[in-house]
């Protein structure tokens, strides 16, 4: 028999995510491929900007380190930053919701955030904050291969697409994101203060499930 001793940190996270999902948790083997996790340990003490000191948690990003969607955030809030995990405020619960309308669940994605540590009282990002932090995120996306970049907001939307433009511009078009294609659609935040655009982003969701899976 093989034994694994499981440090503190690891057994917290098998806690939450056993709150999350119940007893019946699968712990899927593709969760987290090497590379990733590796990245993962050489960055999560990063101090390269004024967020590495009043952060809880470095949000690195969770999922499948093989997943066809990548989707990209703005910045952990205040529970993706005490648990370490992305979107799983009310926001995650909604964007869950809106993965299951496709047949996904999370594992089967990868959900990372255009920013790693949370801006203070949820400010928006900072451009020397976001200039530090992209590299993070240009690996991420060249260890993962996604077929698509899906941009959750206007925040990050106009930082992968380097415009200054609304969100109604950009929402419908192709992009391209470091040689991956990339759309951009609402932040499931924006749909939890104004219900009238669940429709557009399910929408958005299922147009690029039937094109990209
Ligand atoms: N909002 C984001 O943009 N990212 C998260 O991880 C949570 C909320």
């Amino acid at each position: 028999m093989i034994t694994k001793k499981i440090d503190n940190k690891t057994i917290r996270y098998l806690n939450y995510l056993k709150d999350v999902f119940g007893n019946k948790l699968m712990l899927k083997k593709n969760l987290f491929t090497n590379k990733l996790e590796v990245y993962k340990r050489e960055i999560e003490n990063c101090k390269k900007c004024q967020l590495g000191n009043t952060r809880n948690k470095f949000v690195f990003g969770d999922g499948n380190a093989n997943a066809d969607i990548m989707f990209v955030g703005e910045a952990p809030g205040a529970t993706e930053d005490e648990t370490g995990i992305t979107f799983v405020g009310r926001a995650g619960k909604l964007l869950d919701k809106l993965l299951m309308e496709i047949d996904l669940h999370r594992d089967d994605v990868f959900i990372a955030n255009v920013l790693k540590c949370r801006p203070p009282k949820n400010r928006d990002p900072l451009p020397n904050e976001i200039a530090t932090c992209e590299q993070y995120l240009h690996k991420q996306i060249s260890l993962i291969k996604p077929k698509v970049i899906v941009a959750l907001g206007r925040i990050a939307g106009k930082t992968l697409i380097k415009k200054e433009l609304s969100l109604g511009k950009m929402r419908g078009n192709a992009y391209n994101y470091q040689n991956v294609d990339l759309y951009v659609t609402y932040h499931p935040a924006a749909i939890l203060r104004n219900p009238n655009w669940k429709e557009s982003i399910s929408s958005d969701f299922e147009m690029i499930a039937n094109k990209y899976l």
